[in-house]
Order: C-alpha cells, then sequence, then structure tokens
C-alpha cells in the first residue's frame, strides 16, 4: 500500500524536485547505484567478477522524450561495452536495457527509433561476447517490447526479455517464451499497475511467480530467476530436481547492493548468480522503485536525510 503511493506520487514533478534536491539522497542511492561514470560501472563489475559473480549492467534513464537522448543511450552502452569487453567475461558479462530509454516511448515513430538504437546495442554488444535482456517496463509497454524482442532476436538470437509475474497475461507469456535458446527473466514486477492488470496483493504475485517460474523450468529455454525470496529460490531447487536442470541450465538474479551475502551464497554453491549494476546519472526512478519495494529501505532513507 506504502509502496503503491510511494510510486504514484514519484511520477510528480515535484516529489522528484524535492528528493533529488537534498543533498543526502545521494549518500543513500549509492546503496544501489554503482556510481554515474562507466569508469564507476567497470570499477563495480571488476570487484563482482573477482568474486565470482555475473553481471548485467544498466545505463540508467527512461521514458525518453527526445531522438537525441534515445541515441545518445544507445551510444553510453556502447562507450560500456568496449572496456566490459576487455575483462574478457564472455557471457557472464550482459547489458539490460530499458526500450523506453532509447525512443520507445517517442510517439508514432518510437519502436521504430527503440529497435533501432536496440540494434546498435546488440551489436556493440556481440562485438565482445556479451548478451542483452530487454528490462520489461510498465504494462502499456509489454506489446511492444515482446515485438521488438522477436525483431531484435531475428539476428541477435541470444537477447533475453524479462517478464513480470504480477501480470495477468505473464503465464501465457512464459508459455510463449519458453522455447529453445530463448532466455528469459522472471521478476515479479516493479511498477504501479491497476487492478484490471495485475495482481494487487504480495501472495497473489508470488503464487503467479511460482505458476510462471513452473513453465519456464519445465520448458527448453534458459530461466532467470531474478528474486531475493528466499522462498522462491527454494521451489526454483525443487523444480530443477523435478526437471532435471543442474546450476547453469537456469541462473539466480540479484540487485546490486541487495542481499549481497546471499548472492555470494549462490555462487559459492555453483549457481550463476548474477548482479544487475545500474549506474549514471538519470537514477531517480530506479531508486524511487527500491525504496517503494520495501519500507525498511524508507526508514533508512528518511533516517539519512535526518542525519542518523
Ligand atoms: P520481494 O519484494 O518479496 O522481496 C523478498 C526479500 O528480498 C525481501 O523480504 C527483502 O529481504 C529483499 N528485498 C527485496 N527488495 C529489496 C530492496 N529494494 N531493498 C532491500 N531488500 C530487498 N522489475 C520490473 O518490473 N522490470 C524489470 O525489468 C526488472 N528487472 C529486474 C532485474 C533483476 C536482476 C531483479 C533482481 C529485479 C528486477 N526487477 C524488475 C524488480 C522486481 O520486479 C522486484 O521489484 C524486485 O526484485 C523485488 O522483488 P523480489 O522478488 O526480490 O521479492
Amino acid at each position: 500500500m506504502l509502496g503503491s503511493l510511494l510510486l504514484g506520487a514519484s511520477r510528480l514533478p515535484l516529489v522528484r524536485r524535492a528528493v533529488s534536491g537534498v543533498p543526502l539522497t545521494r549518500k543513500v542511492v549509492d546503496r544501489f547505484v554503482a556510481g554515474e561514470t562507466p569508469q564507476d560501472a567497470v570499477e563495480a563489475i571488476r570487484h563482482l567478477a573477482a568474486a565470482g559473480l555475473a553481471v548485467s549492467v544498466d545505463h540508467l534513464g527512461e521514458e525518453t522524450k527526445d531522438a537525441a537522448a534515445a541515441a545518445q543511450t544507445a551510444r553510453a552502452y556502447a562507450t560500456l561495452l568496449s572496456p566490459l569487453g576487455e575483462l574478457g567475461l564472455g557471457d557472464r558479462a550482459e547489458v539490460s536495457v530499458k526500450l523506453s530509454a532509447v525512443g520507445q516511448a517517442l510517439g508514432a515513430d518510437g519502436d521504430k527509433i527503440a529497435l533501432e538504437n536496440a540494434r546498435q546495442i546488440c551489436e556493440a554488444a556481440r562485438a565482445c561476447g556479451a548478451n542483452v535482456t530487454l528490462d520489461m517496463e510498465d504494462h502499456t509497454t509489454v506489446d511492444s517490447t515482446l515485438e521488438t524482442l522477436r525483431a531484435l532476436r531475428e539476428d541477435f538470437p541470444s537477447v533475453g526479455v524479462a517478464v513480470q509475474s504480477y501480470l495477468f497475461r505473464s503465464e501465457a507469456d512464459c508459455r510463449d517464451l519458453a522455447y529453445r535458446g530463448s532466455r528469459v527473466r522472471l521478476v515479479k514486477g516493479a511498477y504501479a499497475e491497476p487492478a484490471s492488470v495485475a495482481h494487487q496483493h504480495k501472495t497473489e504475485v508470488d503464487r503467479a511467480y511460482v505458476r510462471c517460474l513452473r513453465v519456464l523450468m519445465s520448458g527448453a529455454g534458459y530461466p532467470m530467476v531474478a528474486t531475493h525470496d528466499d522462498r522462491l529460490i527454494s521451489i526454483t531447487e525443487t523444480l530443477a530436481d523435478r526437471f532435471g536442470r543442474s546450476p547453469g541450465d537456469y541462473e539466480y538474479q540479484m540487485l546490486y547492493g541487495i542481499r549481497t551475502d546471499r548472492q555470494q551464497a549462490l555462487a559459492g554453491a555453483g549457481h550463476v548468480m548474477r548482479v544487475y549494476i545500474p549506474y549514471g546519472d538519470d537514477w531517480y526512478g530506479y531508486f524511487m522503485r527500491r525504496l517503494a519495494e520495501r519500507p525498511a529501505n524508507i526508514a533508512f532513507f528518511l533516517r539519512a536525510l535526518g542525519g542518523k
């Protein structure tokens, strides 16, 4: 409830200015964001890779309303991918892309522009052996994102996509996507969605996650289980046994700065554990979603503002 209110309020320009303008905000943001520059991101990648973790890097930004900014985001990925390639991580390195950051929200030509920019990112990723996964944003973008995925996969067959269990449609989407070579990142979902399209209660979202997970784990694709939820991780292990999957036939993913001990434990147990690393100066939307996910994070933020 508090989370939905916060997500709703976070779209108001006044709230954005208030949160971004508090000098201490940056200190709290650093808990979830690797820094502002590609060098900051590479430093975080190097550190995590040395600890046996795989990575997926997100250049922060979303809902771009300007074609030049969309093209600039595609160039920012290329700038990141060049030093990333030098680390020689192969497919243990991935980039995550929000299509709305590369043009999807630009009206009638938006899908075309986003596809073109995403193609450039895929080219740069291929040159250094890295994969690309499309993030999933609010429910109005799902059809367009899946259509762009289909188009990209014709030339770049390893491109993956996130699916959000809170949407009613997602179990069917998982069925469509559970084919050989398909990479699907299953998440609960982080946007404020109406009751007409999405489950509103945590138990329902969790149950839907399990249904989607079963479809993906029993299918022919590569499931990427993106959650910090121990119960879901344990259900994943049960399903892996049932459907004959070994570590490496599926992977776990978590967000930078969240449950780092659990990340290490899963990697230590032989799993591919991929950490989603956001970097860049457009951190507001990402940061507000992390606050909304957990009341304790809001308390942490307020304590920092109070200087405690
Ligand atoms: P849940 O929120 O129930 O949390 C389970 C436990 O994890 C909590 O009890 C707490 O211990 C810990 N935890 C979770 N969130 C925390 C936080 N913010 N701070 C501290 N502890 C926290 N969403 C989306 O809509 N589109 C997308 O493309 C993506 N992409 C994505 C990639 C990756 C790699 C991950 C891990 C997540 C996403 N998400 C996402 C976000 C996702 O939808 C979801 O909001 C968060 O992962 C939180 O949900 P959990 O599954 O962790 O469960």
